[in-house]
């Protein structure tokens, strides 16, 4: 047992118990989402005391050195003093300058940020509907092309950030966003390698930006991608990416509908897993990005290592619900991306 000192209080710890869930407990109001290290919206400082090497996962070294953690994943061993970290640490301002619905549940949204943004395509940053309430959501933009950030919002049924943004939010409105984080992008390497890219839902978002990074920064290899979707009506950039195959011989794209009013040579209803089984013949040789549900990566990723595939070549983005404290609102946000790990 330890205890942590925030706001000249000093907090007893259990066994095992997390920063997070110990300033929770009392009744502090810390951001928070996914509970699992990755979203980092749960972001504080150490002022004294010893962070364990978990808490700082996935920070920049420049945060490390400055004593931030994530408090989800911290469980001290030692007294730590600990405070909240100034909100615009991680944080500016973006403006709203385009929504489209691209599905009757999927709304493109286009932020400007008014800083430079640095980011991969396949990265996911948070928006922040308050000071505390956010939600991760991918980025399907590519820096060197797109002069916005471009985000593919589901909406989740009592979702308090999707509705926000599907109902609420306008053209013109000014949001705060999170730095970009995640390691499920294009890393520039191996032009010639088969490269496939298979995820449901919108995790089709990250998928298209690192298909589209990979072609700008001359990928030469086949690239394979692979949507998969309940209905018709889910492939929600379906035309879009035929035109892409059409304008590109090496990028390749299959679709995997389960409820198919019918099928044609761009409709197909084999599952997803068995479609990425039969494109990565020798998947030892292929780069492979997962991303959506979550038991849809984790099945397919032990697929493709028992196929032959390493998994040092595996990245993904499973999509998580987030933590809510309050039940009934189980806002979805998506893009936990752990590379090779962590689904
Ligand atoms: Fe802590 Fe997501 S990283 S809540």
């Amino acid at each position: 047992m330890s205890h942590i000192i925030f706001d000249d209080q000093r907090i007893e710890l259990d066994e095992g118990q997390t920063v997070l869930s110990g300033l929770l407990d009392h009744h502090y109001d810390i951001p928070n989402s996914c509970r699992s290290g990755v979203c980092q919206t749960c972001l504080m400082q150490a002022v004294d005391g010893e962070i364990p090497e978990i808490a700082q996962v996935g920070l920049k070294d420049t945060l490390k050195a400055q004593g931030y953690f994530l408090a989800c994943s911290c469980v001290p061993q030692t007294p730590l003093r600990v405070v909240t970290t100034q909100a615009d640490v991680l944080r500016c301002s973006a403006t709203v300058i385009n929504q489209t619905l691209l599905s009757k549940n999927v709304l493109r949204l286009r932020l400007k940020p008014e800083h430079t943004y640095e980011y991969r395509a396949g990265q996911y940053l948070t928006v922040w509907k308050t000071a505390t309430i956010g939600r991760s959501y991918s980025l399907a933009s590519v820096a060197e092309l797109d002069d916005f950030l471009e985000l593919h919002i589901r909406r989740i049924p009592n979702g308090i950030v999707s509705n926000w943004l599907h109902d609420t939010v306008k053209t013109g409105d000014i949001l705060q966003i999170q730095a970009a984080t995640g390691n499920c992008f294009y890393i520039p390497g191996s032009p010639e390698q088969k490269i496939l890219l298979a995820g449901t839902g919108t995790g089709l978002a990250p998928l298209i930006g690192i298909a589209r990074d990979a072609l700008l920064q001359g990928h030469t290899g086949d690239i394979h991608l692979i949507h998969g979707a309940t209905q018709m009506d889910d492939l929600y950039l379906h035309q879009a990416l035929l035109d892409m195959a059409m304008q590109h011989h090496q990028f390749h794209y299959h679709t995997s509908v389960l409820q198919a009013d019918h099928v044609t040579p761009q409709i197909s209803t084999v599952p997803l897993e068995q479609q990425s089984i039969d494109v990565a013949v020798n998947p030892a040789d292929w780069r492979i990005y997962l991303c959506g549900d979550v038991n849809m990566i984790n099945g397919l990723k032990r697929k493709l290592f028992i196929a032959g595939a390493s998994m040092n070549n595996i990245y993904s983005d499973p999509f998580v619900g987030s933590v809510d404290t309050n039940p009934t609102n189980p806002d979805t946000h998506p893009n936990i991306d752990i590379k090779v790990e962590q689904a």
